[in-house]
């Protein structure tokens, strides 16, 4: 099969990550989640104690940090510095801070180097923001993905249950709203659906549903 780019973009909890993985195990090929790269920076940000509105400190720490991601037990796992932080990069502190770090140029500059390093020999599904417009536009294959916000606010609210999170739905479909205005928003490649990406709406629909579906899409690709 042809070493295939598939960008796949979205807002908050419109259930990219799982479907970029599964559409990558389904090709054989990469799965790369930018963002867990900017939470990651967020992350090491908040363990330095770095002041978060200081960019050139921030963009230092984005340069610095040794960021991979590997494959995992369930899904993928995220290391910074040789330190696996899989689940540290999904609280509620990163996620409250990650917007306001990704909306620093320098932050931006520096990871989509790395990924597009990551993607230099094609054989990746990408999933982000700014996929499509901005790291990878030449992809042969470029989704957006959405749902209703009442729908991400639910799926959200499961996961970080079953995670053992005590959490509010109010709160949370609030924090998506806000973390979807700050990305749609910000100057520097904000999310945005590319112009000749495929828009495929995931409420009511099931994940087996949404994969095919794109799967589908590849296939007229190769
Ligand atoms: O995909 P996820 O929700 O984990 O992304 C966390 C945050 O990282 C987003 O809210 C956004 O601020 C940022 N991000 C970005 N560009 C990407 C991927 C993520 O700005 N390509």
């Amino acid at each position: 099969m042809k070493r295939l780019s598939v960008a796949i973009d979205g807002p908050a909890g419109a259930g990219k990550s799982t479907v970029a993985r599964q559409v990558a195990e389904n090709l054989g090929l990469t799965y790369v989640d930018t963002g867990a790269m900017y939470r990651a920076v967020t992350w090491k940000a908040l363990q330095k104690q770095a002041d978060l509105h200081n960019e050139e400190e921030i963009t230092r720490i984005a340069r610095e940090a040794d960021i991979r991601l590997t494959p995992g037990q369930n899904g993928m796992d995220v290391w910074v510095d040789g330190k696996k932080v899989t689940e540290d990069i999904r609280t509620p502190e990163v996620t409250s801070n990650v917007s306001a770090v990704a909306g620093m140029p320098g932050v931006r500059q520096a990871l989509v180097e790395k990924q597009r390093q990551m993607a230099v020999a094609g054989g990746v599904v990408m999933d982000g923001r700014d996929i499509g417009t901005h790291v990878l536009p030449d992809a042969e294959v470029k989704v957006f993905l959405t749902a209703s916000i009442e729908e991400r606010a639910q799926r959200r609210f499961k996961e970080m249950k079953r995670k053992g999170y005590s959490v509010d739905l109010d709160q949370l479909r609030e924090e998506i709203r806000r973390r979807d205005e700050m990305d749609s928003n910000r100057e520097h490649s904000p999310l945005r659906a590319a112009s000749d990406a495929v828009h495929v709406d995931t409420t009511n629909r099931s994940l087996e549903e949404v994969i095919q579906t794109i799967l589908n899409l590849c296939r007229t690709k190769v």
